[in-house]
């Protein structure tokens, strides 16, 4: 079977109120459209279009990548409008998808229940039962709870509107029949639109059974028309991701408390993960790894045995086993920590190597550096690496112990085993397992007295001096 998966993303999104088209809007930072896309990547030959209009070059633009045929419908003039532009594409014997491009959590377990409903003698149709059904199609049923058509909501009589059944829009039907169908359409109605919706009553007509199922949850079937639906659904994504983030053994403090934007490309075994935590791009984090409250995660690579304390940023880095990063540490792209590295609070590292069992442990900075084994870094240590036009590399051998307070002006190399001396500015290469420091020498001043206050040696009928002494005992 052939699969023609037409998304329809044409609307404007006015409620929205943004510059920015619908579509695009995100949920987990991946743009509404793309959810869609990528759920329908997920049948088997299956070809997609997209209907693109309202703010459409940069839907186009923005999603480039997607391997879908984008149509342009210049002028919204209803569903079944945006489905004729894409029906030149479609064959007699494909089955064609209909889905929203606003509706993003829609799960490809429906859609394969849709689809397996669908034949020559069946259109599949996709509904759902409503508290409040204002504003949807109503699904018309006759005596023996067969479907025969639906009807618009401005175009539905008082009985109609009693209806709870909705229309998801979201339905399944046999090419031949569809083309067919699409050329008997009218825009004689309320609305004075092409309503894809009038199909149902066309197919009933035709002899053919309208074969109708139900979504797992109304959330799956929900459309995104307003910032509120928008975070609603951001917050049943994420709660779905929690749950299966649980099921795959992992520990959250407070499931409503985690945010997944991307994907793990590795999970291991007894992962804790306190309150706060936000994890985008694509993760991959090892076995009994410990993250502390309030930290961002993105696109990391995280050992074995890791603890990460509260409050830190990682961000395109890797941890090695048994390293300990925190609290309030940021390791920024490119910092690569071998084993047994402790970072410690208000250090940043960028773009930076550090070999097996070095400490960084606070306020510093390391930057465009190769730092090695062993290595102990004093508290509030620079590396200098910029001048204001070009990045230098600082090199620090293995074993190396830099005392607190040392700006390393870069490029220089620090031997292995060297020492540097509290407070030093180290501008040329230090030699190995010798003690290197830069220091102006301590100086006291024996005859040195405090300066005295003005104030305190006013005349004695002043108002200051009848004020109450500090102690007159
Ligand atoms: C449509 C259905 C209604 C259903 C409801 C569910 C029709 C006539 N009505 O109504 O039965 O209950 O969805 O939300 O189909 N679009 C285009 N081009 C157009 C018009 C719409 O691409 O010319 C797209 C929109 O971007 C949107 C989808 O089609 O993704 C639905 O359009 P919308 O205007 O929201 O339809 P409703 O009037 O809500
Ligand atoms: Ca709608």
């Amino acid at each position: 079977m052939s699969i023609k998966t037409i998304i329809l993303a044409a609307g404007q999104g006015t409620r929205m109120r943004s510059s920015r088209p619908k579509v695009l809007h995100e949920i987990a930072n991946k743009a509404l459209l793309q959810h869609v896309y990528e759920t329908s990547l997920s049948l088997e030959n299956n070809q997609i279009f997209v209907i693109y209009g309202h703010g459409g070059e940069t839907v186009k633009q923005t999603l480039s990548s997607l391997d879908a045929t984008w149509i342009e419908q210049k002028q919204q003039l209803g569903t079944g409008h945006a489905v004729q532009q894409a029906i030149h594409h479609v064959a007699d014997p494909d089955t064609v998808l209909i889905l929203y491009g606003d509706v993003p959590l829609l799960k490809e377990k429906t859609i394969q229940t849709l689809l397996h409903k669908v034949s020559l003698t069946s259109l599949a149709l996709l509904t759902v039962n409503l508290d409040d059904p204002t504003g949807y199609g109503r699904i018309v049923r006759d005596k023996d709870h067969a479907v025969v058509k639906i009807v618009e909501q401005k175009d539905a009589n008082e009985v109609e509107l009693q209806i709870s059944e909705g229309n998801t829009g979201i339905l399944a039907c046999k090419g031949s029949q569809l083309k067919q169908w699409l050329s008997r359409l009218s825009n004689n109605n309320a609305q004075n639109e092409y309503y894809l919706t009038d199909i149902i009553e066309m197919a009933v007509e035709d002899g053919l059974s309208v074969e109708t199922t139900q979504a797992g949850s109304q959330d799956e079937v929900l459309g995104v028309n307003n910032r509120n639906q928008l975070a609603h659904l951001e917050r049943v994504y994420q709660s779905e991701q929690a749950q299966a983030l649980m099921e795959k053994g992992v520990t959250l403090r407070d499931p409503a408390r985690v945010d997944v934007r991307g994907s793990f490309a590795e999970l291991g075994q007894d992962i804790d993960v306190d309150v706060n935590v936000i994890f985008e791009g694509i993760n991959r984090i090892g076995s009994n790894v410990k993250i502390g409250p309030n930290c961002l995660i993105k696109n990391a690579s995280i050992g074995n045995d890791v603890e990460i304390f509260a409050n830190s940023v990682i961000e395109d880095a890797s941890v090695g086993t048994g390293s300990r990063i925190g609290p309030f540490a940021r390791l920024r792209p490119q910092t690569e920590l071998a084993d047994h590295v402790h970072i410690g609070n208000f250090v940043e590292i960028k773009k930076s190597t550090v070999a097996a069992g070095s400490k960084i442990n606070h306020l510093s900075y390391i930057g465009d550096s190769e730092v090695g084994s062993k290595v102990n870094i004093g508290a509030g240590t620079i590396t200098c690496n910029y001048d204001g036009v070009n990045k230098f590399k600082t090199v620090i051998g293995d074993g190396a112990f830099i005392g607190s307070d040392t700006q390393l002006v870069a490029p220089v190399t620090v031997g292995k085993n060297a020492t540097i001396g509290a407070g030093s500015t180290i501008t040329r290469d230090t030699p190995e397992n010798q003690l290197t420091l830069s220091r102006t020498k301590q100086l006291s001043v024996p005859t040195w007295q405090r300066p005295v206050k003005q104030a305190e040696i006013v005349p004695d009928n002043s108002p200051q001096s009848l004020a109450p002494c500090q102690s007159e005992k």
